[in-house]
C-alpha cells in the first residue's frame, strides 16, 4: 500500500432519521468553538437531519430546519457556544456576495454546520477551522451511509 490516510473516514449505516440524529449528536460531543463541520450529500440524504441531532446535543432547543430566506441561521444555545447553520444550496459562488456574509455564522466562538459547502469552502476555512467532513448517501429505503472524516486537531 503506497499511502495510508492519517485519518481514514469511518462509515456508519443509519436505518432511520432518529439514528442519523444520534450520529450527529455523537459527532457534536467532540466539537469546540471555532469548529466547522461540512455536511455533504445528495438531496434528501439527511444533512439537515444530521445537523439537527448535533444541534440538539449542543443545547439548541429551537426548531432546526434549513434556512429558506437567508443563507444561514444562528441558534441560541443553552450550552454556551453559539451554533451556526449554513445552507449554501442556492449559492453558486460567494464571489459576488458581501465578504462579511459568512462572519455572522462562522467564527471563534461559534460551532458551525454547513450544508452544500462547495461554494464557499475556502472562505469558511478562513473564518473557522474545518474540523470534520461528513458525507451522507442514500442506501435504500430509510437507510443512509454516514462517513465522517476527522480533519485532526
Ligand atoms: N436514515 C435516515 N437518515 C436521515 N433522514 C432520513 C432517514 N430515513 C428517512 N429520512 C428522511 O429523509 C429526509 C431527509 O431530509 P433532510 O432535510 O435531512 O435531507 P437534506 O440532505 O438536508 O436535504 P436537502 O438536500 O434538501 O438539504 C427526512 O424527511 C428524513 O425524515
Ligand atoms: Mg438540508
Amino acid at each position: 500500500m503506497s499511502q495510508i490516510a492519517e485519518h481514514p473516514p469511518t462509515g456508519r449505516r443509519s436505518h432511520s432519521a432518529r439514528e442519523t440524529e444520534q450520529l450527529g449528536a455523537e459527532l457534536a460531543a467532540g466539537l469546540h468553538g471555532g469548529d466547522v463541520v461540512l455536511v455533504s450529500g445528495e438531496l434528501g440524504a439527511g444533512k439537515t437531519t444530521f445537523v439537527r441531532g448535533a444541534c440538539r446535543a449542543l443545547g439548541v432547543t429551537v426548531p432546526v430546519t434549513s434556512p429558506t430566506f437567508t443563507i444561514g441561521q444562528r441558534y441560541p444555545s443553552a450550552g454556551g457556544t453559539a451554533v451556526g447553520h449554513l445552507d449554501l444550496y442556492r449559492v453558486g459562488s460567494l464571489r459576488d456576495e458581501d465578504p462579511d456574509l459568512l462572519a455572522d455564522y462562522v467564527g471563534p466562538d461559534t460551532i458551525t454546520f454547513v450544508e452544500w459547502p462547495d461554494a464557499a469552502e475556502a472562505e469558511i476555512g478562513a473564518l473557522g477551522r474545518i474540523a470534520r467532513r461528513v458525507q451522507l448517501s442514500h442506501a435504500g429505503d430509510d437507510q443512509r451511509l454516514v462517513h465522517v472524516a476527522n480533519q485532526g486537531r
